[in-house]
């Protein structure tokens, strides 16, 4: 089985050092803004190390060369059939809405410029991996941490690291509505306040909505969770396998439940609808800030001061 034909959550790796994958020239990366920020990144939360806005990079674009431009369209062309059938339609309408196409790599100024309007959403270039922390201060402020170096040819079913193909083709679809983009939003805000145990359940809750979630539209299961739609794998044996365990979405149930991540999941949860994700989080995110306090931020100042304290 393929331990990862997704590459998800980079949030919510394991801390990480600077090896990954910042290490690595890629064209489409300026190489010491990348380094720059990884340094940033570790530091984050310490004194002086607070403004998300400096993990972001530059998306080089002329950097793609044309086989990173073929290996997106096959990427892409891949997918679309079996998601113009399987795909949420809320994830189907945000990949129109924000002008994913198989022509082309996205250009992330030309995915905000559509993404903007509809939820105030932003994804912002990073080279990689950043660590749980800073991702969240990102979240909390509408935006998304997006890794814009693209896999190689070599790697098209398997890569331990995200990359734009999952970030912006699995992810950015659904900031496009309201209800999933109010949710994350929430999510960060309140992930960035959380304690040890609280962000192991927030892990959980991102894993099992955002990277491998399911929903149910006019009776259909269809999936909405970026791990499972750039996966071609995953994508078909989460909806057709026996031995894929379905269950309705509880927050609570989601947040109790432990994931592995080197093979297919074995148990999925079903939401009913974005909002009913949104609305949950909000009631899980109040009880987080009643714990925390006065020393909760609040997510109105970090949106206002690009800062998190
Ligand atoms: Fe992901």
């Amino acid at each position: 089985m393929n331990p990862s034909d997704a590459q998800h959550a980079p949030s919510l790796a394991t801390q990480s050092d600077s090896s990954v994958p910042y290490n690595l020239h890629h064209a489409m990366l300026d190489d010491r803004k990348a380094q720059a920020s990884a340094a940033y990144a570790l530091r984050f939360g310490e004194p002086g190390f607070l403004d998300a806005t400096k993990l972001y990079i530059e998306q080089v674009y002329d950097g793609y060369t044309a086989e990173d431009q073929s290996v997106w369209r096959e990427l892409y062309e891949r997918q679309e059939p079996h998601l113009a059938e399987h795909a949420s339609k809320i994830w189907l309408s945000g990949a129109r809405a924000i002008g994913l196409t198989a022509d082309r790599i996205p250009n992330l100024a030309s995915i905000n410029a559509n993404l903007r309007p509809l939820t105030g959403w932003q994804s912002r270039a990073v080279g990689g991996f950043i660590a749980a922390r800073p991702f969240f201060a990102c979240l909390a402020r509408r935006e998304f941490p997006t890794t814009v170096v693209l896999r190689p040819r070599r790697c098209m079913d398997y890569l331990p690291e995200p990359d734009i193909f999952h970030d912006v083709f699995g992810h950015v679809p659904l900031h496009a509505d309201p209800a999933f983009a109010d949710f994350l939003q929430e999510y960060g805000s309140a992930a960035l306040i959380a304690d040890t145990l609280e962000t192991e359940r927030l892990a959980r809750l991102f894993w099992f909505t955002v990277e491998f979630g399911l929903i149910r539209e006019s009776g259909e299961l269809k999936v909405y969770g970026a791990g499972l739609i750039s996966s071609p794998g995953e994508s078909r044996h989460c909806l057709t396998s026996h031995e894929v365990e379905r269950r309705p979405f509880n927050l609570e149930e989601v947040c109790e439940t432990k994931f592995e991540i080197d093979h297919y999941q074995p148990t999925l949860f079903v939401l009913e609808s974005f909002e009913q994700l949104r609305d949950a989080m909000r009631s899980y995110a109040n009880t987080v800030r009643a714990a925390h306090g006065s020393n909760a931020p609040k997510s109105g100042a970090i949106l206002r001061s690009g800062a998190i304290a």
